[in-house]
């Protein structure tokens, strides 16, 4: 009798990757836990894919939302999932078990996404496509959502304007290209030679290589720059802005000389930092539904080897999204 009862009330397992401590990939680890328990306005996700982004590999080595995380354990790294919700939280009346959904789960919080089994706020989610896989739609998730928040909430961008997405073959910049030329606006992409032609085949208008070419020599008198890559970059970026016009810097916040250099220039210079929002990736799922929006999935590991996905985005240089399946 003891025994049946304990089968009964025994929490299932999931497998997860949990980071030991911040420092390098050996110390993300698969281990067992219990399945997370949902709350009412929760759903349970059984996670098919997640996808890799540079806060991940900043927050593992200790920089990025380490300070906000560090008093979690166990610490499970991930904000990107697509899935199948398996249980539905008292007051969600959106989902059911059985949809397939994906989204950016508690960012900039603990998302906890690199796990079997994901509690996330049904307010974060959206409906996958059916015409798109788990991979596609995990990876439009964070680096898409920070597009559309740097250009549409933000920058208030519109059709006619012209715009430099820096770093356009990479994560956030595919899906910022393709965003800007559904807005309407002349897009301006900068990357290597090797991706000037995935950089056109987005819908670019023009692509500035830029270790051939200095951007501020060939462009100016921009409405808007997605600057993706900080530091002196920003500084150069001011240079091509018009008075009036917006530059939003994502890596890691701007100097206050920098801030007072835009301000001289009336140029509204500033950083944002993205949060998870629902309703938002119901837009994005509309447009991917329909074509506009595309993800490009370049490297694609199996959860075992989750480190590997870190390795490769942590090279600066992927095309496109890097994820994890399970
Ligand atoms: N604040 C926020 O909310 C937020 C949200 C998302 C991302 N971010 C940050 O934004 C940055 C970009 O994120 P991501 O996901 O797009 O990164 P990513 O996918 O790793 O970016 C890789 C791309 O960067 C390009 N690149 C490298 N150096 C370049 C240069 N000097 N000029 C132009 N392109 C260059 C590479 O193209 P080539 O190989 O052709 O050089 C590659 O395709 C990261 O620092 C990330 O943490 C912030």
């Amino acid at each position: 009798m003891f025994r049946y009862k304990f089968a009964l009330f025994k929490q299932s397992n999931m497998k997860a990757i949990i980071l030991k401590e911040f420092g390098d990939v050996e110390n993300l680890v698969i281990t067992e836990l219990p399945q997370p328990e949902i709350k009412a306005d929760e759903v349970l996700v059984q996670v098919k894919a997640i996808s890799i982004n540079p806060v991940d590999v900043k927050t593992r080595s200790g920089k990025g939302m380490a300070g906000r995380l560090k008093e979690f354990q166990p610490l499970i790294l991930g904000w990107d999932i697509s899935g199948v919700i398996t249980k539905v939280g008292a007051d969600v009346s959106e989902f059911q078990a059985g949809d397939e959904i994906f989204g950016m789960v508690n960012f900039p919080g603990h998302g906890q996404a690199y796990a079997e089994y994901v509690a996330a706020p049904a307010s974060h989610l959206a409906k996958k496509p059916q015409n798109i896989s788990h991979e596609e739609a995990a990876a439009a998730t964070l680096a898409a959502l920070t597009a559309w928040q740097v250009m549409v909430d933000n920058a208030k961008v519109k059709a006619g304007q012209k715009a430099l997405i820096h770093a356009a073959a990479g994560g956030v910049g595919h899906y910022a290209v393709q965003l800007a030329k559904h807005l309407g606006l002349h897009v301006i992409g900068t990357s290597s030679a090797a991706n000037r032609d995935f950089v056109l085949g987005l819908g670019a208008d023009e692509h500035i290589d830029y270790r051939s070419q200095k951007f501020e020599e060939v462009v100016s008198d921009l409405d808007f720059v997605l600057d993706a890559l900080g530091g002196e970059n920003i500084d150069r970026s001011l240079e091509v802005v018009k008075p009036g016009g917006t530059l939003i810097s994502i890596p890691s916040g701007m100097s206050e000389v920098l801030t007072e250099k835009a301000k001289s220039k009336n140029i509204n210079a500033y950083f944002i930092l993205v949060q998870s929002n629902g309703q938002q990736m119901k837009i994005l799922a509309d447009l991917l539904e329909k074509g506009i929006l595309k993800s490009h999935v370049s490297h694609s590991f199996p959860f075992e080897n989750l480190a590997e996905a870190h390795l490769q985005v942590e090279t600066g240089r992927t095309v496109g999204k890097v994820v994890v399946t399970l």
